[in-house]
């Protein structure tokens, strides 16, 4: 009990500073990100809009870290799977619209643009 306790503590405080570390001053990267969609064509990423809707920078930034062009360099060193970030981003889309609410597509073409 006592460990797991501490160890609650510990994922708090992680999870408080990482706030703490997305708070103005941060370096917000740019509005629109072109991502290397494969064979299907890229995608047309409005980084900008959807800061703006979340409270911080989760759920994308636990998976992959503020900088540009990392998502195909952790591809590339197999930290990531192919199509991870892809099923976040529709994940998201879907759960949304699961609810009723407003949300972004699911279909392959209204992402991936030859
Ligand atoms: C809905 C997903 C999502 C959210 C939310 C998000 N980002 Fe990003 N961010 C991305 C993606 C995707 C990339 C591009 C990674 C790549 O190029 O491989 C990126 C890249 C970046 C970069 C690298 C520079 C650049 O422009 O490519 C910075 C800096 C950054 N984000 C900052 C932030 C900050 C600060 C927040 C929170 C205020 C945030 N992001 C929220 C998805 C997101
Ligand atoms: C919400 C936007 C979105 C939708 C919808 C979407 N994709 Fe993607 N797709 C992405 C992003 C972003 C990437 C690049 C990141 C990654 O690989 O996770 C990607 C990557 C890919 C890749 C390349 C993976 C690799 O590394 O070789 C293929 C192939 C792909 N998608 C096929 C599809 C198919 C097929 C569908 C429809 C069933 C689809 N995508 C729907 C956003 C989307
Ligand atoms: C946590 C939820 C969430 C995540 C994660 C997310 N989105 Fe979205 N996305 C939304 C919502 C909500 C909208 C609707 C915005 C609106 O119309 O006001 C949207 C809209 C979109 C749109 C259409 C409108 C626009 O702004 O361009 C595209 C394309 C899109 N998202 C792509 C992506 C891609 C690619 C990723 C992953 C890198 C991603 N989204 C991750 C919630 C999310």
């Amino acid at each position: 009990m006592k460990t797991g306790a501490l160890f609650n503590a510990m994922i708090i405080g992680g999870i408080l500073l990482s706030a703490g570390n997305s708070m103005a001053g941060d370096n917000k990267g740019a509005e629109s990100i072109v991502l290397n969609g494969g064979s299907l064509g890229s995608v047309t990423f409005t980084h900008g809009i959807h800061q703006g809707m979340f409270a911080d920078c989760k759920p994308c930034h636990e998976l992959f870290p503020k900088e540009s062009q990392v998502v195909d360099k952790m591809k590339a060193e197999g930290k990531l799977q192919r199509r991870d970030v892809m099923n976040m981003c529709k994940k998201c889309h879907k759960d949304l619209a699961d609810k009723g609410k407003k949300t972004g597509p699911t279909n392959c073409k209204d992402c991936h643009k030859k």
